[in-house]
Order: C-alpha cells, then structure tokens, then sequence
C-alpha cells in the first residue's frame, strides 16, 4: 500500500520539503548528482529527491557514488571520512565527567567533533576528564581549534539546562549533537518497601534530567535548522527486569526514556532532528563498581548473564554512539540500540 503510493505519503514525511522551509538552513541541494547517478532527465532526479529527501553536500555515496563515477576516476572512501566524520560538528553531553558519558564525549570528539561540552554535577571535573582533555590535545588528526570543555550544572534544572543550551549555541552558532547520559541507581530496595523520596529522586535524574538536557539542545538545534542528533541513554533495565534486583525506580525510569526517545522522535522529525536511545547492559563503570565491589559474587553471576559471558567496558559504546550522532545513521530515528552482550536474546 505505502509503496503503491510513494508521493502521496512522500509529501507530508520528506525532510528535505519540511526542512527548505525552514529560516536559517545552511544545507544546500542540488539535483545535478542524482541526476548523474541515475542517467535520469533532471525532472526524475527531482522525483527522486522528493521520495528520499536531501542528499548530504558531500553526496552520492557508496553505490551511488560508483554509479555516478567517471571510467577511470580514483575514488576516495566516503565511509569514514564524510558519513561517520563529525568534523565542524558541536556536541553537548551530560553526565560527562566520568563513566559512560566522558567515554562518549570522547569519541565525539574522535570523531572529529570542533566542540564537545561535558555538563555533570562536580564544580570541578575530575582527574579522569582532565586527563582524556589532555590526551585529546595531543591526538593527532584531531581539528587544531577542537575543544573539550567542561560545564558544571544539574540536569535537574530545566532553566539552568535551557541557558547552557543557549550559550553553547551563541558560541558556536550551531548544535548537532546530544548525548544525555547522566543518571542515577539507588540500591537494591523492596518494591513494596520503597520510599517516595527516594522513587522521585531517581526519576528526577534519570527522566526529568534527560527530558531538559533534550530540550537544551534540540531547541538550539531547532534554532539553528540544520537538524540533528539526540541520544538519550536508556538501559536494558528499560526493557527488561534485572533478575534477582530490586531496582524499581532504575526501571520505570528508563522505561520513560524509551517511550521519551519514540515521541521526541515522532515530534522532531519533520525539523530532521533525531531523537534515538542506546540501552546498555552492565557495562563496568563507577556506577556499577559502587554495586558490584562490595559484592563480588554478582561480578560473576552477571557476567554469566550474556552470552559472551562477561561485563561490557565503557569504550564498546564508542561506535554506537558515533554512529548514532552522525551522518551514518541518517534514516534512524525513534529506536532504541540494545548492547548488551546479548543479555536480551537469552
Ligand atoms: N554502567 C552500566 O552498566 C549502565 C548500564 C545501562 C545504562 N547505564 C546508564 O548510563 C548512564 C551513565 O552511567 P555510568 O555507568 O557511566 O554511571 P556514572 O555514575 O559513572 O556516571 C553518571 C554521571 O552522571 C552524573 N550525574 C548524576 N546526577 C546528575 C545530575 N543531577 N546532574 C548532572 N549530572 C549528574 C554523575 O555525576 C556521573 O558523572 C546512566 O544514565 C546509566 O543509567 C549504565
């Protein structure tokens, strides 16, 4: 049915519509590529454009790109380079003082990232980010004006979150990618038993904090018009119940980021800003170690919890969310990205 009828259901969905509509678009169009790609009369490229929106400036690419080029031409790859290069790209990540959010941040900045902002709690950052600062100034390949910048605040605090979103945006003139990662898990507590102060604590963290977090960046996002990614971090936690744990708060609230992500997802798209999840598994952080040290019999029982029979590290998130954040994963919205080492397929 859908594909019977592709224009029909192409006007109201195409981005590439939407988005030349809206003021301050820095992308540009041209149909002269696809039309080289496709052997096409310029007048079917435009048909084409239409069912599959905005093709990026640096476009065709992959088997288009073949298509399109001369005999004898020597082609570059594009994978790295373009699709999954976040170069003159700004980012802003909460909980990026340490753990999941600092290892993600990082690899934003890899990536190519001109400015990465790490928004945690501390006045100060930590050792451990001062020192991935440090190490990132002396990478080689990174942008010479790349920078690392740490932003003390609470998520908690929709309008502190709202004004860093806006400063950011008035330094740099742009906003493309989000990751909310901080969040909190309190300990194991009886269902039956546990405390309201404490229910309404997490979910502060972990849904409200995530919510302004989104907001502070998608609004600038949405200023700017050049569309973009966020990244809420969910856990498996959010789809499943962590066997033998009592950690009713941790659950419900990554439950409501992945119901946060699909309807962010749902209002954003036609401004071509993405709104995903990544659910980890039990990934060894601070977080966890704060658990799991006391009680090193769990080291064991939840690494025989997955397949691969182990906890994950911090650095198996760095494709995901690269790949999440950049132009590779331009058709992805509204999803939720289980790693987990195969704790769910069990
Ligand atoms: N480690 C895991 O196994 C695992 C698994 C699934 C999901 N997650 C999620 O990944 C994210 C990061 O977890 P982690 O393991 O790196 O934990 P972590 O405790 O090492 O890092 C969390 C960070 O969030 C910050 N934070 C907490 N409350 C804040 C607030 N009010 N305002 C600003 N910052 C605040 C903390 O200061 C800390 O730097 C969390 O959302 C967590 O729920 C972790």
């Amino acid at each position: 049915m859908l594909l019977r009828q592709p224009t029909s259901l192409g006007r109201s969905f195409l981005y590439g519509a939407r988005a030349d509509a809206l003021p301050g678009r820095v992308m540009r169009f041209s149909t002269a590529p696809v039309a080289r790609m496709t052997g096409k009369s310029p007048m079917q490229a435009e048909k084409q454009r239409q069912t599959t929106g905005v093709l990026p400036p640096y476009g065709p690419v992959g088997a288009s790109a073949a298509l399109a080029a001369k005999p004898g031409s020597q082609p570059k790859s594009t994978l790295f380079e373009h699709e999954f290069s976040l170069k003159g790209k700004v980012a802003m990540v909460s909980g990026g003082n340490r753990g999941l959010g600092l290892e993600m941040a990082m690899a934003l900045a890899e990536a190519g990232a001109r400015a990465v902002y790490c928004v945690d709690l501390p006045k100060n950052p930590s050792g451990e980010w001062t020192k991935v600062k440090e190490y990132l100034s002396r990478m080689q390949g990174r942008p010479a004006d790349g920078s690392f910048e740490y932003i003390s605040a609470d998520v908690r605090n929709q309008e502190e979150m709202w004004k860093i979103g806006e400063t950011i945006g008035n330094n740099e003139g742009r906003m493309d990618a989000c990751v909310a990662a901080a969040g909190i898990l309190r300990d194991h507590t009886d269902c039956l038993e546990y405390p309201a102060r404490q229910f309404q604590d997490v979910l502060d963290v972990n849904v409200n904090g995530v919510l302004f977090t989104a907001q502070a960046a998608g609004r600038q996002m949405a200023r700017f018009g050049n569309g973009g990614s966020i990244v809420l971090i969910a856990s498996m936690s959010g789809s499943i119940t962590n066997k033998d744990h009592a950690w009713i708060s941790y659950n419900t609230s990554k439950s409501a980021v992945l119901q946060m992500t699909r309807s962010m997802a749902c209002e954003l798209g036609p401004r071509r800003i993405r709104v995903n999840s990544i659910s980890p598994g039990y990934i060894y952080t601070h977080m966890t170690a704060a658990y799991l040290d006391p009680q090193p019999h769990l080291i064991d029982e939840l690494s025989r919890s997955n397949p691969l029979g182990r906890l994950g590290r911090p650095d198996e998130l760095r494709g995901v969310v690269t790949w999440l954040a950049s132009d590779a994963s331009t058709f992805c919205t509204g999803s939720d990205i289980l790693v987990t080492g195969g704790h769910h397929a069990w």
